[in-house]
């Protein structure tokens, strides 16, 4: 295994999107940021300058980091933010990680451009456990305000109402042909008849899953958050924020009565952007090589709709696993220690001040438990090492405070205030854990995308409606889950994960999409490492 080194100079640079010139933040002058390549058990060492105006942090997403929650990144929960004319080195260390993950910040709004890609090959003389592909793409789905972001931020943030929509997502940084001031700058992916090419996609949007499709031709799934899966083949493919998926596309077309030119498109799901949904598609184009064009236009794939819930479980729920002889789904619980249930919901709070500009006067918030979690003050990890009275509570509810039907249409209206507090959840170590994640319908059922710091998890179980502990862990697959760092909870449904708590550290477990996780959709997990003290595994 190797160690990489790289520098990260965080910036403003302008960009130029729908016609509008603006300042963004941007890694080494780069939207998306820069791809980084490494191979299985390397580790990279990543110095990050912050030349810009605001704070920064940088997380690791995908990346478990053995006893190294130190490099984390999240503000507040394992480390200060880097300040203006700061710079902090991290160690990426990739222990079992083979396929896509990512990177980004980790501090208020600023992921909305700082984010970028890391390939993760098999180690030196291992393979792909798929035919090796004639070329790879890295394809990172975004989002573009016209308006400075941080203004949108703060916008939401006084007025306690919803945030601003933004104006278009993006594939690889450009929202494509059917957007003003766009069409030359349209991602094209050049393939040779008959070839087959890996996708690595990344949803580094801050809204919304996406579907994803390519006319005419169909993907394959090979991998996902950095885990091979059993190959998966659909029309269409839906990306939640936070989530990857490694896919397989065979330029199997015959080119001649399109032109060889197809449309890769993007749309949201969930989340409606506009009313009018041809104007929130991005696109790239997939062009055959030599010789497409010839005048011809591409052509569009169909999407599923933006509030099918069907469609949306059906891709994601049909991966599994790909568990073999050489690989073991390591850590996987047949039988759990502690089973926590979570609720995930929208909520909304009393307003400080006369006016706030959420549903009926209140301010909007979100919560796991019906706690809507709040920054500490100094960090978690460190108040927790320094043995610091920090001021976080460790009394995170392993149950919903109350029992009512989650998913009904009706809610009562007492449960859509939350407390606002500081608690995380600490266990020992080695403990077999299933969390249960349940959606809830209060304000508005939506899909939420989970995700763990430190830890792969198994997707053992989900389902529509409230989680029965009698009847619905009879229906878990425990044979081949597949292993991710992000699950979507279905709307108005549930889902089960099983891990081993065998990596010590402070992790921060939150919703990816970054409006719920500013309301406090969030919770850190603290695995405790036995009586001794932790040791710093990797050096600086
Ligand atoms: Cu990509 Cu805390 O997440
Ligand atoms: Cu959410």
């Amino acid at each position: 295994s190797k160690t990489h080194r790289h520098v990260f100079v965080v910036e403003d640079a302008p960009y130029t999107r729908l016609c509008k010139t603006k300042s963004i933040l941007a890694v080494n002058g780069q939207f998306p940021g820069p791809t980084l390549y490494a191979r299985r058990g390397d580790t990279m060492k990543v110095k990050v300058h912050n030349r810009a105006k605001d704070n920064i942090t940088i997380h690791w997403h995908g990346v478990k980091q053995p006893r190294n929650p130190w490099s984390d990144g999240p503000e507040y929960i394992t480390q200060c933010p880097i300040q203006p004319g700061d710079s902090f080195t991290y160690a990426v260390v990739l222990s079992t990680e083979e396929g896509t993950v990512w990177w980004h910040a980790h501090n208020d709004f600023a992921r909305a451009t700082v984010h970028g890609t890391i390939v993760v090959y098999p180690p030196r003389g291992s393979r792909y456990p798929f035919p090796r592909p004639f070329k790879e793409f890295v394809i990172v789905l975004g989002e573009w305000w016209v308006e400075d972001v941080n203004v949108v931020l703060k916008r939401a943030v006084e007025s306690g109402g919803d945030f601003n929509k933004s104006d278009a997502y993006t594939i690889n940084g450009q929202p494509g042909d059917f957007f003003p001031c766009s069409s030359n700058e349209t991602f094209r992916l050049a393939v040779e008849r008959g070839k087959t090419y890996l996708l690595r996609v990344v949803n580094a949007a801050m809204s919304a899953g996406l579907f994803l499709s390519v006319a005419h031709h169909r993907l394959t799934v090979v991998g996902s958050d950095g885990a091979y899966t059993k190959p998966y083949t659909s029309d269409y493919a839906l990306v939640f924020p936070g989530e990857t998926m490694d896919m397989l596309l065979t330029a199997d077309q015959n080119p001649n009565p399109t032109g060889g030119l197809y449309y890769m498109a993007a749309r949201a799901f969930d989340f409606l952007n506009t009313s009018n949904i041809d104007n929130i598609t991005a696109t790239a184009v997939v062009a055959y090589l030599p010789g497409s064009g010839g005048g011809g236009r591409p052509l569009l794939p169909p999407l599923p709709y933006y509030n099918d819930s069907n469609a949306a479980t059906r891709f994601s729920f049909s991966l599994r696993g790909l568990w073999d002889k050489e690989r073991r789904p390591v850590g996987l619980p047949n039988m759990f220690d502690e089973r926590i249930v979570m609720t995930v919901s929208i909520n909304e709070l009393p307003c400080r001040h006369s006016s706030c500009a959420g549903p009926n006067g209140t301010r909007l918030a979100a919560s796991l438990n019906n706690i809507s979690f709040a920054n500490p003050s100094i960090n978690i990890l460190e108040a927790y090492c320094r043995c610091v009275r920090g001021d976080y509570g460790v009394n995170f509810p392993t149950m919903p405070p109350y029992y009512f039907n989650f998913t009904a249409d009706d809610q009562p209206q007492n449960l859509l205030w939350t407390r606002r507090a500081t608690e995380v959840k600490a266990v020992e170590y080695g403990r077999k854990l299933e969390v249960v994640f349940q959606g809830t319908s209060l304000v508005q059922g939506e899909s939420h995308p989970m995700h763990l710091h430190g830890y792969s998890f198994y997707v053992v179980g989900w389902g529509f409606g409230n989680f029965d502990k009698w009847r619905d862990p009879l229906g878990y697959n425990l044979k081949d889950p597949p292993f991710k760092n992000t699950v979507g909870v279905p709307r108005n449904g549930w889902v089960a994960i099983r891990f081993t708590a065998n990596n010590p550290g402070v992790w921060y477990l939150h919703c990816h999409l970054e409006r719920h996780l500013i309301w406090g959709m969030d919770t850190v997990l603290i695995v405790k490492d036995g009586p001794s003290p932790w040791v710093q595994f990797v050096s600086y």
